[in-house]
């Protein structure tokens, strides 16, 4: 079975042919970092415009890798959401005229349970295992249980990890995307310079929290004069690689602490770790360290699947295909805001 998978749910422009849910016969990731970098970060409005732009030629480019042509295809898989509903409109109305105009069915999917998908695509997804999805909007623990739906075993009270590292990547003036300017900027940089808060470090919890640590370099950085108007005062107490390699150990510290909490909790042997952040090579590095240690298995997909990709979209398709649809005219995105709201409706109306 050939699909076709597309996603534009934040700011890159992606499409791909996967064969089978596994096989990757063209992976393609138009990104927008040169649009957004001078930002500090993503601009929602700008985002769309740019996924308008080029999403023809990023499919055009992905079927041509893949050798294939549209008569080819069994399915096309689309992110729904969660993400900016701006961007997220361009990639469902490209794959809705797509369906429609040829018949192909369309599967809507979740982006993060695409995440989700990314070691079937490198060898296989092992269960039960614990799942740590960690990119610039989600920070999540999961309970992988094979079925269709896993369960929230904690997720991020405020910021997620990638936002944190983005945030603090604005701060230093290091550009976007922050998470791989803060590692380079930390390479020989001492973690330990700048003491940074662990929130929730103690707490038997599976949530996370990220902003006391984004707000305690605010607090550290105006102290010392660093947003001064131009001439900056850059007379800080320690080099600035310092203080991204002290950022950096902060964000592993936790997103490390709590995963090893949630293998334990669970009683499980397997942990997979996806999305952006899952690139950090501090984090892989410190995750094998505990692996061997601790008796456990840590999978990583490739670095070029970590991060937003149409391969993972296509994959999940695949799994969900029984429900693809042929009219799907009527078919709405869905923000990560909404998701929000109707989890917590959700966790209110439970309670
Ligand atoms: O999965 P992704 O492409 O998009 C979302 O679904 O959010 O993740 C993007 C995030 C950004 O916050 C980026 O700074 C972070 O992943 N990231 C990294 C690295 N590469 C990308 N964070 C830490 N270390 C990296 N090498
Ligand atoms: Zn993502």
């Amino acid at each position: 079975m050939l699909i076709l998978g597309i996603e534009t749910s934040c700011d890159d422009t992606a499409a791909a042919v996967v064969r089978d849910g596994r096989e990757i016969l063209s992976n393609i990731v138009g990104n927008q970092d040169d649009l957004h970098s001078p930002f500090g970060g993503i601009v929602p409005e700008m985002a769309s415009r740019r996924h308008l732009e080029v999403i023809d030629s990023i499919v055009r480019r992905a079927l041509t890798e893949a050798g294939a042509q549209i008569r080819d295809l069994d399915l096309v898989a689309v992110t729904a959401g969660p993400g900016l509903v701006g961007s997220l409109l361009v990639g469902l109305s490209f794959a809705k005229g797509l369906a429609c105009a040829t018949g192909i069915p369309l599967v809507p999917v979740d982006h993060i349970q695409g995440h989700l998908m990314t070691m079937d695509l490198a060898g296989g997804t092992p269960v039960p295992a614990v799942a740590l999805v960690c990119s610039g909007g989600h920070t999540t623990l999961y309970h992988l249980d094979g079925t269709d739906s896993p369960s929230i075993l904690g997720t991020t009270m405020d910021d997620a990890a990638g936002e944190a590292l983005d945030k603090a990547s604005k701060m230093l003036g290091l550009g976007y995307p922050g998470g791989p300017a803060i590692e380079k900027a930390a390479a020989n940089g001492d973690p330990q310079a700048l003491k940074l808060p662990r929130p929730l470090w103690g707490s038997d919890t599976l949530d996370f929290s990220f902003s006391g640590l984004k707000t305690a370099l605010y607090v550290f950085l105006k102290k010392e004069g660093y947003f001064n108007p131009a001439p900056r005062t850059r007379g800080l107490p320690f080099p600035e690689k310092d203080i991204a390699a002290s950022f950096q150990a902060a964000v592993v510290d936790i997103l490390v602490r709590r995963s090893l909490f949630a293998l334990e909790t669970l009683n499980l042997r397997d942990l997979v770790v996806v999305g952006g952040v899952a690139r950090n090579r501090l984090m892989r590095a410190r995750l094998q360290e505990f692996s061997k240690e601790g008796g456990f298995r840590v999978h990583f997909p490739p670095p070029a699947l970590c991060t937003d990709n149409a391969a993972m979209i296509a994959a999940l398709g695949y799994r969900q295909r029984r429900w693809a649809i042929r009219n799907p005219i009527s078919l709405n995105a869905y923000s990560t805001k909404a998701l929000k709201t109707a989890r917590k409706n959700t966790e209110e109306t439970t309670a």
